[in-house]
């Protein structure tokens, strides 16, 4: 089995507790149109990061802040589409990312749409807010991702199973540290989490300043016997950095007997799973005695004779495969005179992270959508990944170098110029911008050397037509026909075999020839 378990033991050590600062990060009140500190901690409005969609406001009273306003997405003819918050984060820094959903009837219908959540090229899930929202409750989606640019975008998804607009309450990037979930490579994967529990707990969730990072953890109980004692375990020590608040609860049992515990609640998809579980042990058991004890997880061997000490512990696996529900049995080792123990768990769903488009095609997209007045309202996010959120009218190629090939945007009501960034889209074949309010230049194409089809037809373009174009050895079709174009028309384009070329009507070109200039 492709899993890696570690164990570490720390000594205990008296760090002084002192009042920690709010985790850092960004903080986005999705809708909102100012600024807000709510419980010590800087919310901003979601204006900066996102051109997309409307701002709303919720007409339900007594409801928290962040939930009162959200953005709502147009569902449009349900072909996928994406919707991005484009936020500036640290490059290669490591992030909570937190969505917080609550629909309160903002479309009009009882129940909430269902959509997906996008981060960079990576689908991390489907928001389905409906058991949730029955409840009177809110949603969250929490994940960790590396940041492998100076920019992370986080997109709402238009699917086939999406049925009214799509909208998002709040959005969250904060900093962890480096140790956090270290032994995930980042570079490959995301963590997608499932359930983050405190056992035997029955308060609030506990969250910053209890946890520096502002994690959720949530209260679990079930039969198991609970004990609850301050224990002043030094979290610090710990990898992940559990609140030490989370080691005053346990579900325990008695001596004998295993302990059974079936965590996390909900049935699992089969895939691979990030699990750690937490345990710290009294610090009153006698003297000469011990709390050891095997784990198993779904009748699996996850770690065998754990040594509980008061000091605490954390056993983890990085990718351990569950699906349905999951069993988690404390077993206790022959001679172990008092019983097993756990404290806090955490499981992440291991995302295989998708590619991203080359950086230069990006770029050059980015540049082109900023020579445009009105750019299409999806572009935002990666143009090619996920395959099925490609922004609207671009394709790209397959395989790990993945290049835009195609750009169809005619008839698309696009005003605006083309800007010459467009010939850094060097793997381009075709290229349609007909039937548009385009003006300016047409630019130099030249570098374009895949390029068959060329519609720049029905717009206002001005200037000449380069001789340039008449370069590129692919060129099979080329429309320029209805544009205020004027100069010649090149020679090697007028006698270029094989290519199919329209210039009028429209335009204004002059054909001097020679022998009528006198
Ligand atoms: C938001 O800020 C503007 C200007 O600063 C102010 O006029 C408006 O009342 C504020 N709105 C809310 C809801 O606080
Ligand atoms: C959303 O969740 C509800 C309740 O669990 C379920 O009935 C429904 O089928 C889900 N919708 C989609 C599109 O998955
Ligand atoms: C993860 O963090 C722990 C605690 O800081 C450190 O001891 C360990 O070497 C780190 N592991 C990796 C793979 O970076
Ligand atoms: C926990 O620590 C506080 C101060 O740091 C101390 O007053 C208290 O007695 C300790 N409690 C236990 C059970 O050790
Ligand atoms: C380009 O997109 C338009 C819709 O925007 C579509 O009608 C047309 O068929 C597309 N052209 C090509 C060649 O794919
Ligand atoms: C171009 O702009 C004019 C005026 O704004 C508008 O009437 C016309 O429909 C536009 N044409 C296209 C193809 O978008
Ligand atoms: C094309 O890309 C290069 C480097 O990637 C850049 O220096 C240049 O400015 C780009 N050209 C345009 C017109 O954007
Ligand atoms: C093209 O049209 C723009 C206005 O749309 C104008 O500023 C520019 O001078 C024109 N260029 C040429 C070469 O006619």
């Amino acid at each position: 089995m492709s899993f890696l378990s570690l164990l570490f033991f720390f000594s205990l050590n008296s760090t002084a507790l002192s009042q920690p600062s709010p985790p850092k990060g960004t903080l986005i009140d999705c809708g909102a149109t100012n600024a807000s500190v709510i419980e010590g901690q800087q919310w901003l409005p979601d204006t900066d990061y996102i051109s997309a969609g409307v701002p709303k406001t919720l007409t339900i009273p007594n409801i928290l802040p962040i939930l009162s306003t959200v953005r709502s997405f147009p569902l449009g003819d349900g072909t996928p589409r994406k919707f991005c918050y484009v936020v500036p984060v640290f490059r290669n820094g490591k992030y909570l990312i937190r969505t917080t959903y609550y629909y309160g009837g903002i479309n009009g219908r009882d129940s909430p749409p269902v959509f997906d959540q996008i981060v960079d090229g990576t689908i991390w899930s489907v928001v389905n807010t409906t058991d949730d929202y029955a409840r009177g409750l809110s949603s969250y989606y929490e994940g960790v991702f590396v940041a492998r640019g100076k920019m992370m975008s986080l997109c709402i998804g238009v699917n086939s199973y999406t049925d009214s607009d799509p909208f998002i309450s709040a959005l969250e990037f904060v900093i962890l540290g480096d140790s956090l979930y270290n032994s995930t490579d980042f570079t490959k994967y995301g963590l997608s989490l499932v359930s983050r529990s405190n056992f035997g707990y029955g308060g609030s969730i506990i969250k910053f300043p209890d946890d520096p990072f502002d994690r959720y953890w949530e209260p679990f109980g079930d039969s198991n016997p609970i004990i609850q004692s301050t224990r002043n375990v030094s979290a610090s020590d710990f990898w992940n950095l559990p609140p030490s608040k989370v080691f005053d609860t346990e579900l325990t049992t008695d001596q004998a007997k295993p302990m059974e515990l079936q965590w996390p609640l909900v049935s699992l998809p089969k895939s691979f799973y990030y699990i750690s579980l937490y345990f710290a042990g009294d610090r009153d058991i006698s003297v000469g005695s011990s709390r050891i004890f095997d784990i198993h997880v779904n009748g699996i061997e996850y770690y065998r004779n754990l040594n509980v000490t008061p000091a605490g512990v954390v056993v983890f696996a990085t990718r351990w495969p569950l699906s349905g529900l999951t069993k988690i049995t404390l077993t206790p080792a022959a001679g172990s005179d008092v019983g097993p123990l756990i404290n806090a768990g955490e499981v992440f769903n291991v995302l295989l992270l998708g590619g991203r488009t080359i950086t230069r095609d990006v770029i050059a997209l980015e540049r082109l959508k900023n020579s445009l007045q009105n750019p299409p309202a999806d572009w935002n996010g990666d143009p090619c990944i996920p395959r099925q959120y490609s922004w609207a009218g671009v394709k790209c190629s397959k395989g790990i170098r993945i290049r835009v090939v195609s750009l169809n945007l005619s008839n698309m009501g696009l005003s605006g110029s083309i800007s010459p960034s467009i010939a850094n889209l060097t793997a381009l074949t075709k290229i349609w911008l007909g039937n548009n309010n385009l003006t300016g230049p047409i630019p130099d194409l030249s570098s374009l050397k895949w390029l068959e089809t060329l519609h720049l037809e029905n717009n206002q373009l001005n200037g000449t037509i380069p001789p340039s174009l008449g370069d590129i050895g692919s060129l099979r079709e080329l429309f320029i026909q209805n544009n205020y174009l004027t100069g010649e028309v090149p020679n090697n384009l007028k006698r270029k075999p094989g290519l199919n070329l329209k210039i009028s009507p429209g335009n204004r070109f002059s054909f001097a020839t020679p022998s009528s200039r006198t």
